[in-house]
């Protein structure tokens, strides 16, 4: 029975979270499934089916981003025993996304078993900063990351166990009681300070395909979704030719992208060093 693994990633951070954790799944002889969250419309999990699933997505404003934490609030009750795990990555300040998932999941009768949170490179600060010329990733995290996926599986085989999950500090807790409830009308009120040039567009559509939750439809024009825009700002950022741009900082300089991300290893290379390992014992 295939575990799906449903993940949101803007700029390929949680992506790659979720395939380290897909090895250390496939490693202990689990068969995982990676499930983009935009794939969801086409493809339909079959709740009956599946014995556990995993969830996992980038934080936005102390929170899981907005599309994910969407799809989460509209599962319906479980309707038998069904376990989950979650993961996040986040830039430093994750507020306390975990303990918010795992009570709305909770609350639907679903069974938590762990949770991984990892402060990643940034691929996607919004402006230019000096201090993102180049990113790195850590072995150690990358091994932390393939290891959870192993112990997880062993909770799963098993069926006992929990990876713990330390309550999130005072401070986070603080930000994210703020924020819950000035979310959704921050997304939505701040979407519509998006503004755009039409006579520096040259019609690419970099804005529509580049847009992680579909937000944007390209009709000579890019036309904006504000219920869908989750604010990544990744349609200006991306724009070859500064079409669109945020009517609050006009002049403001945004990030490309680091120049060089340094550390990566390939999610397949962690699997078949710990094969060979095991292979050599
Ligand atoms: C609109 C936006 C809001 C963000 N808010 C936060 C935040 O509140 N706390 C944090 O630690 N990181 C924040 N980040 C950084 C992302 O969580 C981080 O870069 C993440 O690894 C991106 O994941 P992805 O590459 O899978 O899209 C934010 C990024 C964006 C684009």
């Amino acid at each position: 029975m295939k575990i799906p693994i449903i993940y949101f990633s803007a700029s390929g951070n949680t992506k790659y979270i979720a395939k380290l954790i897909e090895m250390g799944f496939i490693f202990a002889n689990l068969e995982p499934e990676l499930i983009p969250i935009n794939t969801l419309k086409k493809k339909k999990i079959d709740f009956e089916e599946i014995e556990v699933f995993g969830v996992g997505a980038p934080i936005y404003a102390l929170a899981f981003a907005p599309n994910m934490l969407q799809w989460v609030k509209n599962l319906p009750k479980a309707r038998k025993k069904l376990k989950f795990f979650l993961f996040d990555t986040n830039a430093g300040l994750p507020g306390a996304p975990i303990k918010q998932v795992r009570n709305l999941l909770e609350k639907k009768n679903y069974k938590f078993i762990g949770a991984i949170e990892i402060i990643a490179p940034t691929r996607d600060s919004v402006f230019e900063s000096r201090a993102f010329k180049y990113v790195n990733w850590s072995r150690n995290k990358i091994e932390k990351v393939f290891q959870f996926g192993i112990k997880l599986a062993k909770i799963i085989k098993t069926g006992e166990g929990q990876i713990d999950w330390s309550n999130p500090t005072l401070f986070s807790k603080l930000f994210r009681v703020i924020f819950q409830n000035i979310e959704k009308p921050f997304y939505k009120y701040f979407g519509r300070f998006f503004g755009f040039l039409p006579e520096r567009c040259s019609n690419c559509r970099t804005c529509e395909k580049g847009c992680p939750t579909e937000a944007i439809t390209f009709n000579n024009r890019p036309i904006f979704n504000y219920q869908k825009c989750i604010l990544c700002f990744r349609c200006a950022r991306n724009c070859p030719t500064n079409a669109i741009y945020f009517k609050l900082f006009p002049n403001v300089r945004y990030f490309k992208g680091p120049k060089t991300v340094r550390g990566y290893i390939a999610p397949d290379q962690i699997l078949k060093e710990y094969q060979r390992r095991l292979f050599t014992k």
